[in-house]
Order: C-alpha cells, then structure tokens, then sequence
C-alpha cells in the first residue's frame, strides 16, 4: 500500500457522483470502483474482476450488483459473485474485497484499512453544514500530480495566498498577520489573525450586502479583522474558517466562509483534493455565487495545482525530509501535522495503532 495510513476515513467521492454509473477511482494505490444499489446504497468494491482482471467500472450497476463488462460475472453489494457459471468453491475463493463506506457531508467517506475498526464517529466534525444562517456555496474535485502531504503543505501554510493567490483571493496582508499553532491530540491548528486591514475583494461584495447593522460604518472603508483559522485532522482532512469582522469588533458579526477541505491520495504521486466551502446568507444571488465558484475554481486549479505539480517535479521521488527543506515559523502547523501522520502510520506498520488515541495537549506559537 505504500506509505499511507490505512485505518482511516478518506473521501473517495462526492455523494452525488455515486449513481447508477460506477465510478472507477484510485485510492492509496487501490483501484476502486463505486456504484450505487437501486436502493441508495452507495457501494465501494476492489475494481479488478477476480476472472480476467478487467476493471468493473467499465461494466453496468444492475439493481445492487454490478456486472463485469467482459464475460458477464456478477458480483452483489457485498463483492460475491453471483454469476450463475460460477461454482461455490469459487464464490467464496474470489469475493471481490468492499470498503466500509459513510455518506456525509455531500460526501462518500471510505475506510481503507481494517473493516473492524470503520467507527463513522471518526470523521471529524464539521459543523458547518447545519449552522444557520449559512448556505453551503460551491464545491469541486481537483485532480493534481503530486504527494498529498504537499497539498496539505498547501493548506496548513497559507503565507502562500500573498504570492500565488494575488490576483483572485487574497489582499495580500496574510503575511502581515499573527501566526499561531497549536495542537490538541492528534488534531492540529494553524491560524492566521490579521487587524485591520482592507477586506479581501470576496468579502468586500458580501459586506457591501450585509443588513446587519455593526457592519453599517465598515462599508464605507471595508477596514476588518480578518482570520483565517485551520485545523487538520489525519490524514488529510482539513477545515477552514475564513472570515472578517468589523475592526476592533472582536470577531462580532461576522462574515464567514467555511470550508472542508478533504485530500485523498491517489497514489504516493497523486491526488485526489476535494473542496467545498459555505457562505454567511447576506441574500446575494446566484450570479455572485457562480462568479465566486469560477474565482475558487481558478485559485485552486490554475494557481495552486500548477506549483504543487512544479513542487513535485522538482523533489522527483526523493522523500521530503531526504531534501533538508528550511522551516519558517509559518510553517510550523504543516510540520506538526507531517509528524503525526509519520507517528500514526509508524505505529499502524508496526501493530501499534490505536485510532482514537490523543496526545496530550502541546502548544508552539509561530511570530507574526
Ligand atoms: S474478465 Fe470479468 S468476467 Fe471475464
Ligand atoms: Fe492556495
């Protein structure tokens, strides 16, 4: 499997990709296919016919099973061929391997690891798509060839929006903030907190619409508070609160876009991003929201995906730390993270994983 962490919840699709078309993907070096039963099941099955290694998704969902589209074998939900040419013997030797699956949060979380140890209460929390006052605004899947960590470098060292992001999503002022990280187990927080400063042009639109009135005198100078507060989860699951508030106001009526951000690798070379993010209602239309989509889709597809991919081709194969990389207090949040996720996959090799164990708590604060 390589060197991923396997008793894990990964997002293998968006709930809505899942129909009665399977979907091939692969996921930590294991090809997938995912389908849903005419019933709603999502289903998630090793995608190689166990008779001529043909991959299902090529062939048809037929009620809960799916056919392999060579010689015909069938096979149900649960990975058994129930091809009617196929003796007992067979069946049992050549059940096709499925993956414990949870839909939530549009999305299809898959367990690549040990069925057993598939607890949904995992998955961390994000509450962000219930809160009131808030629509979930756009979401998006981004293929990119290079390692997930470097996706996740990405996200957890967010210096980069002043540099690569500075003609779509940023206002250039996140370097001039205060960094802060800190860590709680195995769950780590890389914040940025920016005083007074111009609101990002984003957020500048929903200001300008807001009815709320602590935000009256703000429209004239769109002077805010700004954060941008992210926590990683391993291995790849991230949330974002990005927001800005009057000045001074200490975060009071805010305006705010929370995000999920959910990085699968595909194999140690590639990978898998999916992105969905929400917005305070402030009644903006449907115009604004596919401007700001189209905005997101820039950002993430032209701007960062190409470095990531520039990153990876410059490393080749050879293992980060391998490459004595220079840290910077900003990237103290990715660095944690790096070291987690080093330790829980050393202890899953090595029989030692407990899924659910926390560290104690430990606190590192970066300067701004
Ligand atoms: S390869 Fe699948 S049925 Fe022959
Ligand atoms: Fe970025």
């Amino acid at each position: 499997m390589g060197k991923f962490l396997e008793n894990a919840w990964y997002v293998g699709a968006w709930a809505d990709e899942l129909t009665d078309k399977p979907v091939g993907r692969t996921l930590l070096n294991q090809p997938v296919v995912f389908y849903r039963t005419a019933d709603g099941m999502p289903v998630a099955m090793l995608d190689r016919c166990p008779h001529r290694f043909v991959k299902l998704s090529g062939g048809e969902v037929r009620g809960a099973e799916i056919m392999c589209p060579y010689h015909g074998l069938t096979f149900d939900a649960a990975g058994t061929c129930t091809h009617r040419r196929v003796n007992d013997i067979a069946r049992e030797r050549f059940t096709l391997r499925t993956f414990p699956l949870i839909e939530r949060y549009q999305a299809v979380w898959i367990w690549m690891g040990d069925p057993a140890c598939a607890d949904p209460d995992l998955i961390p929390e994000f509450k962000f798509f219930s809160e009131p006052g808030r629509m979930i605004a756009g979401k998006g899947l981004t293929y990119l060839k290079g390692n997930y960590m470097l996706e996740i470098d990405n996200l957890l060292d967010l210096s980069h929006l002043d540099f690569v992001h500075a003609k779509t999503i940023s206002n250039g002022c996140v370097t001039e903030g205060q960094y802060d990280v800190y860590q709680h187990g195995n769950t780590v927080h890389s914040d940025w907190f920016i005083p007074k400063t111009k609101a990002p042009i984003q957020f500048q639109d929903l200001i300008r619409l807001s009815k709320d009135p602590r935000w009256t005198a703000t429209q004239a100078d769109m002077i805010v508070d700004h954060w941008l507060d992210m926590r990683w989860d391993a291995p790849g699951t991230l949330f974002l609160d990005v927001g800005v508030a009057p000045a001074g106001t200490d975060r009071g009526g805010p305006i705010d876009m929370a995000q999920a951000h959910w990085v699968t690798p595909e194999t140690e070379f590639s990978t898998h991003y999916f992105w969905i993010y929400s917005m305070t209602d402030v009644g903006q239309g449907q115009d604004m929201l596919d401007l700001f989509l189209r905005v997101v889709h820039i950002a993430f597809d032209e701007e960062d995906r190409p470095m990531i991919e520039a990153q990876q081709a410059a490393m080749g194969t050879i293992d980060f730390w391998d490459q004595h990389p220079m840290i910077l207090a900003e990237d103290a949040g990715a660095i944690r993270a790096r070291r987690v996720l080093d330790k829980l996959i050393r202890e899953e090799k090595s029989g030692r994983n407990d899924v659910s164990a926390a560290e104690p708590v430990s606190e590192l604060t970066g300067s701004g």
